[in-house]
């Protein structure tokens, strides 16, 4: 971990049983002076999940999906050569600078849910599993950061995932400084997938919702309608070929034919009606 994210935890961090910020930290451990609580180091990251968030993602993570995930993330899968069948059709790149780029040095961004991608030097991730490039282990319905803490949050292909998006949210608006940036991306029109568990997908009305305590910047849907087809169409092939090889052979023959197609997503840039069949939304936000 660099010192720039250690200096964070030390100041932001809280205990996430009581919520207390007189935290001491030792070599091996961090000891809440207030309950007690001791919260332990794998390999320098802290784990800082409370009991009742233990007890339930434990047996989340030791579900078979659970399983998939950590074997996935530990020893990452040979992809298959096949052609993104994703065109964006809002400017992810501009957004992300928006809330990553700072000319404090200091500056961090939370990424609830992030790794073993890390997505700039600045974003810090936090993860129920202590997966590469994870610096926080924490369940994002009990973030362990002190309250109005935060610059920037960010989740991607998360909400999904929790069993409670709406606590998960709270916890964000809890935690993010008046004035501090979120941004927010969910699947829409998308597959069943674990990591550990799916429960939800939104549409853009429900996603907006999720953040109405937010000051909202800018929100729609990220693919126009022949991406989310065309991406719909090779999760069958991923989903029902039961033979390895066949599917490998039927994905490669599909997908290279298929991909240009989503190029027609340009003239979906500014379709009014493109949330209506896309495969996620995104929400960005100030508190
Ligand atoms: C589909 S992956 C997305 C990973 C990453 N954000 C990305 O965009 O590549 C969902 C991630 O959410 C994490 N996750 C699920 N439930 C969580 C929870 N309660 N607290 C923290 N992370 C959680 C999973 O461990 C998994 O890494
Ligand atoms: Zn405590």
């Amino acid at each position: 971990m660099n010192n720039n994210f250690r200096r964070f935890l030390r100041k932001m961090l809280c205990c996430p049983e009581c919520h207390s910020s007189k935290l001491k930290f030792n070599t091996h451990k961090i000891i809440c002076l207030s309950c007690r609580s001791k919260y332990r180091f794998i390999n320098d990251v802290p784990i800082l999940v409370d009991t009742t968030s233990k007890k339930i993602l434990q047996k989340e993570l030791f579900s078979t999906s659970g399983y998939v995930m950590v074997k996935e993330y530990i020893e990452p899968k040979k992809h298959i050569p096949v052609p993104d069948l994703t065109f964006n059709i809002f400017d992810r790149k501009k957004l992300h600078k928006l809330f990553t780029h700072n000319e404090n040095e200091d500056y961090v961004v939370l990424n609830v849910g992030g790794g073993p991608k890390r997505e700039e030097k600045n974003v810090l991730n936090l993860n129920i599993g202590p997966f590469p490039n994870v610096d926080v282990v924490a369940d994002a319905h009990n973030l362990p950061f002190r309250s109005d803490s935060l610059d920037s949050i960010m989740m991607a292909a998360v909400l999904e995932h929790v069993q409670n998006p709406q606590k998960v949210v709270e916890e964000a608006f809890r935690v993010l400084k008046k004035g501090g940036f979120i941004y927010a991306e969910t699947p829409f029109l998308q597959h069943f997938h674990g990591y550990p568990d799916h429960y939800q997908n939104f549409t853009l009305i429900g996603h907006n919702f999720l953040f109405r305590k937010f000051t909202k910047i800018e929100t729609g849907p990220t693919t126009g309608p022949f991406s989310t087809i065309l991406i719909l169409i090779s999760n069958f092939f991923d989903d029902f070929i039961e033979h390895k090889y066949m599917r490998k052979i039927l994905l490669i023959l599909t997908c290279s034919f298929l991909y240009p197609f989503k190029y027609l997503d340009i003239f979906f840039k500014k379709n009014l009606n493109s949330y209506k069949l896309t495969t996620g939304v995104y929400f960005f936000g100030v508190k």
